[in-house]
């Protein structure tokens, strides 16, 4: 069949070469003109995708479900498709759209590359402990590399809600409960995907999703309702994105969940007048899987038909996998529900991407068997994923400075179902890794041989097999091998326990209500304890537990998340002091799930508390208001002394800036690092503020005995939040500055910002 695209290929390298106002205009008149060749079907196909759903480089497809799909695909009413994984079976269905249909426009492959493609790195709250942005960058980049290595040229990805609710599983996707670190954490991320350039072949296009609110379902039940309010929702939840689309990402994704109790995906206030209008973004957004048709069970539309008229009318550009745009907007179109402007608005952003990806020069840059095969995986990008690993682990408590461990001498049980677990540390977005690919505690600390090391499971955590679309089977009355590794702790001089969620625990549809150690795992650990005590518990989770008896009763705590492909070896060599940890936890820890949701900055309410002995106040009972392990929070082999906390000048102008500093001393043995961490309250605003904000950050690497000053500078633009005018501005009046490790600091020095 005869197609129009190739000497429109020419006219592009023709332009290329010109300045980049002249090739921004080549580019929106190639798409014009595009688009005005398009018929209204094919227009509406532009904005179907659809999942991989048969194997392309096999038999035809069979059943009139998968026949349809084809033919849609022939008829070019497919613009997108997901989940298609590998070089040559990307290159097939990419021959389909090039060659077969009438105009030839390329396909955009799309897939779930969240925290590595083969080659799997922390899952990314662990990451965002590391508070490092490079690496945050570097991991993004090596993924989005790997992935378009095999044929890809789009992410789901970054995932950037804010969430303050451990029992939602999907906390294991984002950076934490703070839109400061969250916004630099999705700027980065998206760097690292998407490059200075989309067209180089090592690049794909970036995903901010999940826009909004879906970090905030009531009760941390995914995919439920959300209740915030219009503040919180921009001064909490928009800040990522709104860093994201700064950073050039080139698409959005939105969620399930409704908000104002509108579905997101039918939300016009979030979409054409936040998003594509205030924010002048000019990418496109893909609807969450299903979401479109989802908003019928929502009660928010009446059939198929209405819910693609909303979604469109409200400025969802694609469709993922609900199959009614490409049913029915056409119809709507012609049915005078749908102006035709909308459709083509969605059809240019889309081609846009396609474009800005140089998919029209070549459809199959992406498709090289060769690359895949060298990069897949390779030592240089398992070596980023172990430093990643390392840099990830948090040290929540070392009493008698057990850790790190003597590396001869000793014997050492190491106990706990997931000690010798390779599957667990892949986290749950593992994409193409190899099933039981990680390296495991036990391995890791093989490779010190100098201490005399048992290993016992003590209790299954689960039955039988786990992938990503069952539950886990939890053992709840299996304790048969509690003896033989009870055996083995009383016989040795130390214990090393590693417990935890196994690795689909957490993730999508991973909402729990108990967020203690699942199974018998505290029940195991309790028994170890009473035969010795000399315990090193490592915990691998998606999300902060409830670790209060186990703070109370066990000497050192590591928080070990689910890693990735290098996960043991990490583990190993902090357990062993080759690496003295850093990372901070970027989510509060609760002391227990009555708490949930807690987060370091919250609002100080009319009657604070100041002690559980109080009755009348904003406090409880049973539990102290305050978290187990805040956020900020991590601990070093060596200890940090702050000093000499100044401030420049008490008056801040709105055009001036003020300095606040402090020293840092290394007091202990050991070389380390610290995340030193500037804080702000608003005392008074137009609405009520939070009592502390992140406001800024530095990671100083000090020697023993060695001290350093660090200062951060304030201007006004450091104090603004989305006011009660609705708009970012800073009001004058006083504030609180304070400089520590965590979000704990209570010494500050005050200023006012003036007229
Ligand atoms: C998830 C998205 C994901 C999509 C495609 C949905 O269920 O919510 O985050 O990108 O599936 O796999």
């Amino acid at each position: 069949m005869k197609k129009i695209i190739y000497p429109l290929f020419i006219i592009i390298i023709v332009f290329s070469c010109q300045s980049p106002n002249s090739q921004i205009t080549e580019k929106e008149k190639f798409i014009n003109s595009l688009l005005s060749k398009m018929t209204l079907e094919e227009k509406a196909g532009q904005m179907n995708q659809y999942n991989g759903f048969w194997d392309a480089t096999g038999p035809m497809p069979e059943g009139d479900y998968q026949k349809k799909r084809y033919n849609e695909l022939k008829n070019g009413q497919v613009g997108s498709m997901l989940n298609v994984i590998g070089v040559e079976e990307i290159r097939a269905l990419q021959k389909i759209a090039v060659e077969e249909t009438r105009l030839g426009i390329p396909l955009i492959f799309g897939h779930d590359v969240i925290h590595g493609y083969k080659t799997i790195f922390p899952i990314p709250l662990a990451e965002s402990s590391s508070w490092d942005l490079d690496l945050m960058e570097q991991s993004a980049r090596v993924a989005g590399s790997e992935a378009s290595a095999d044929g890809l040229n789009w992410t789901f990805a970054p995932m950037v809600d804010i969430s303050r609710d451990a029992r939602w599983g999907r906390v294991m996707e984002g950076a934490g409960e703070d839109p400061y670190l969250g916004s630099l954490a999705a700027k980065a991320r998206v760097k690292g995907f998407q490059g200075d350039d989309l067209n180089d072949i090592s690049t794909i296009v970036a995903c901010a999703k999940h826009f909004a609110g879906y970090g905030f379902s009531e009760a941390g039940r995914d995919y439920n309702t959300t209740d915030f309010n219009h503040y919180t929702l921009h001064n909490t939840i928009m800040p990522p994105f709104k860093a994201a689309v700064d950073a050039g990402v080139r698409t959005f994704m939105n969620s399930f969940n409704t908000l104002d109790e509108i579905p997101a995906t039918g939300h016009k206030y979030i979409q054409r007048d936040v998003l594509k209008g205030d924010w002048k973004f000019d990418g496109f957004i893909v609807s969450d899987w299903g979401s479109i048709d989802q908003m019928i069970p929502h009660g928010f539309a009446r059939d198929g038909n209405h819910a693609a008229e909303l979604a469109v009318n409200a400025g969802s550009d694609m469709d993922m996998e609900s199959s009614l745009y490409v049913s029915q907007l056409a119809g709507l179109v012609k049915s005078g529900k749908v102006d035709e402007e909308k459709i083509n608005d969605a059809v240019r952003r889309i081609l846009r991407v396609k474009y800005e990806l140089g998919l029209f020069d070549d459809p199959y840059k992406y498709c090289n068997q060769e690359r895949s095969d060298l990069e897949l995986g390779s030592n240089d990008n398992m070596n980023v994923a172990l430093d990643a690993a390392k840099k990830s682990i948090v040290l929540l408590k070392n009493n008698n400075q057990l850790l790190p461990l003597p590396k001869s001498g000793e014997k050492i049980a190491i106990i706990g179902p997931l000690a010798n677990d390779k599957n667990s540390p892949l986290g749950n977005w593992r994409s193409q890794a190899v099933h039981n690919s990680a390296s495991s505690v036990l391995e890791g600390m093989s490779k010190y041989n100098g201490n005399r090391t048992v290993y016992e499971k003590g209790v299954d955590l689960y039955y039988g097999k786990t992938n990503f679309h069952n539950r886990v089977k939890i053992n709840y009355d299996d304790r048969s091998d509690f003896g033989k590794a009870k055996l083995a702790a009383a016989t040795s001089d130390i214990v090393i326990m590693v417990l935890g969620e196994e690795g689909h625990q957490s993730g999508e549809g991973r909402s729990r209500t108990n967020i203690g150690l699942p199974g018998l795992q505290l029940e195991l650990l309790k028994e170890i304890n009473k035969v010795n005590n000399n315990i090193v518990l490592v915990v691998m989770s998606g999300r902060p537990l409830d670790l209060t008896w186990e703070d109370e009763n066990i000497p050192a705590i590591v928080q070990a998340w689910h890693l990735g492909s290098k996960s043991g070896d990490a583990i190993a060599q902090v357990l062993y002091g080759d690496y003295n940890p850093s990372g901070k936890l970027t989510m509060s820890f609760p002391r227990n799930v009555g708490q949930v949701p807690i987060y370091y900055n919250f609002k100080n309410t009319g009657r604070p508390s100041t002690s559980i002995e109080q009755v009348t106040n904003s406090g409880y009972a049973d539990v102290e208001n305050s978290p187990l392990y805040p956020f900020g929070f991590g601990l070093s082999y060596t200890n940090f002394s702050y000093s000499n906390f100044s401030i420049d000048s008490d008056k801040l102008g709105f055009d001036s800036k003020i300095n606040v500093s402090i020293e840092i001393e290394n007091t202990g043995f050991y070389k380390g690092k610290e995340v030193v961490q500037l804080y702000i309250r608003d005392i008074v605003g137009s609405i009520a503020r939070p009592m502390k904000e992140l406001k800024g950050f530095e990671t100083v690497e000090l020697a023993p005995g060695e001290s350093q000053k660090i200062s951060f500078q304030i201007d006004s633009s450091l104090l603004e939040f989305y006011s009660y005018n609705n708009k970012w501005e800073a009001e004058v009046g006083k504030f609180h500055v304070f400089i520590g490790g965590d979000s704990n600091v209570s010494e500050y020095k005050e200023f006012y910002l003036t007229d």
